[in-house]
């Protein structure tokens, strides 16, 4: 049976709307991520699923799938099934790459894939989409491009094993095997349908149409030609699966990928997609008048509310100081305003960011759970909690400007190099 089903949720404005470009919910409070799971037609991802993948690699889940990060899945059980069976496949993910400087929310997809590498002991293909970047951001062909080697970097630095891992960029690789399925994908998808998906309108140009089609390509998985996708790494594996660690607002790609591969004979890809990863004034919108309050007392009148403030994000490369500040004087708190009151009734663990930052970042279960029930019952006050998570996101940042630190242009030619990868399910 086909769960594919919905062409569109971009169309409905009184709805949520989350696509590649655009994420919003609905009347400016949370996204609702169960109806997303509907509208999307993809699958929980439940515990029995956890479970399985902790016997399969024999190892702890990573602490994104104990948390519910990653929720959401489309055939995850299937390759899950192949593998038992000792099939394997391959991972893909990708970035397109719009800013120098990463922050926390864009590392977590690369963290994961590393660590779904790791367990699985599988090859991985990571599409940068400077072709992506320079149509949608405005940005020059060459400006793209070095942003994509820049963010190449922040890529490595998470630890990626070169010999299993290969990182291209569509203005160097697409050609040859790879524009022959694009065409193959692009003959498969029709404007309307194009419209439906990804919301675009007349007015848009005629680039955004036709990039789609680029993206979707690589995700289809391995049957007959689309390893051929990647001659030099598949030659002869057609029945390669192919499985996407992504963010929800990919699906839309991945849905056009899905609907076209069985007519083109190849199989679907399988994903794994995770939430948003909050502003550090995430609750603004829940609680507007609270945080507008709260925005004007911390930063002052000429307080900016934009994504693009970068007093709303942790960036890989913020400062130990600059990290602390950010915590202390931004990140919302579900904390009462006087000790009194918090004392007596507790945090509100809801809309609590540091807390849930710390379920992001902080590895310890025990630790974590002891932390969400001393500060929920006002044992624990916002200051002390604001401190743990600085420790835990100083050190994170540390070892990542560290690990950047040491990736040498030789590093980045080798991993974007078009070579076989001869051990790469070892
Ligand atoms: N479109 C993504 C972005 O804007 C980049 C991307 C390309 C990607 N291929 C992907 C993300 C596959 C996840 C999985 O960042």
């Amino acid at each position: 049976m086909d769960v594919d089903k919905k062409d569109s949720i971009a169309s409905d404005s009184s709805e949520q709307v989350v696509n590649p470009w655009e994420v919003a919910a609905k009347d400016g409070g949370k996204i609702d991520y169960d109806k997303l799971i509907d509208q999307f037609g993809c699958q929980r991802l439940d515990d029995s699923l956890i479970d399985r993948v902790q016997r399969l690699t024999s190892r702890q889940p990573h602490v994104f799938l104990r948390r519910g990060v990653f929720f959401a899945h489309r055939d995850f059980n299937e390759v899950l099934d192949a593998y038992e069976r000792g099939d394997k496949f391959y991972l893909y993910t990708g970035r397109g790459p719009s800013s120098e400087a990463l922050h926390l929310g864009h590392l977590i997809p690369f963290m994961f894939t590393k660590y779904l590498q790791e367990a699985f002991k599988v090859p991985l293909v990571i599409q940068l989409t400077d072709d992506e970047k320079c149509m949608w951001k405005n940005l020059s062909v060459e400006e793209s491009q070095r942003l994509a080697r820049e963010n190449a970097k922040d890529i490595i630095a998470c630890g990626f094993d070169v010999t299993k891992t290969f990182i291209f960029s569509d203005f160097d690789y697409v050609g040859g095997a790879f524009y022959k399925n694009m065409v193959k994908v692009a003959k498969c998808v029709t404007l309307n349908k194009a419209m439906g998906i990804f919301g675009f309108s007349g007015e848009d140009h005629i680039g955004k149409l036709s990039f789609p089609p680029v993206q979707a390509c690589l995700s289809v998985p391995a049957v007959p030609s689309f390893p051929s996708s990647f001659p030099h790494l598949f030659p002869g594996k057609d029945k390669l699966r192919c499985l996407i660690p992504c963010a929800i607002d990919q699906d839309p790609y991945f849905r056009m990928t899905r609907d076209v591969a069985p007519r083109l004979g190849y199989s679907k890809p399988a994903l794994i997609e995770s939430s948003f990863f909050p502003a550090l004034q995430a609750s603004l919108h829940a609680f507007k008048l609270l945080s507008i309050l709260f925005i004007l007392f911390s930063q002052g009148e000429n307080g900016k509310m934009s994504a693009s403030d970068p007093n709303s994000a942790i960036y890989v490369t913020d400062t130990a100081k600059e990290i602390k500040n950010k915590i202390n004087r931004y990140a919302f708190s579900g904390g009462q305003d006087s000790i009194e009151k918090h004392r007596e009734i507790g945090a509100n663990l809801e809309v609590d960011i540091p807390v849930k930052y710390l379920s992001f970042f902080l590895d310890d279960d025990t630790e974590l759970e002891h932390i969400k029930k001393e500060y929920g019952e006002g044992r624990m006050l916002t200051g002390e909690v604001k401190k743990r998570l600085t420790e835990v996101l100083t050190e994170m940042v540390e070892r990542h400007r560290m690990a950047r630190a040491a990736v040498t242009d030789e590093m980045v030619d080798a991993f974007m190099a078009v070579r076989p990868l001869p051990s790469m399910f070892e």
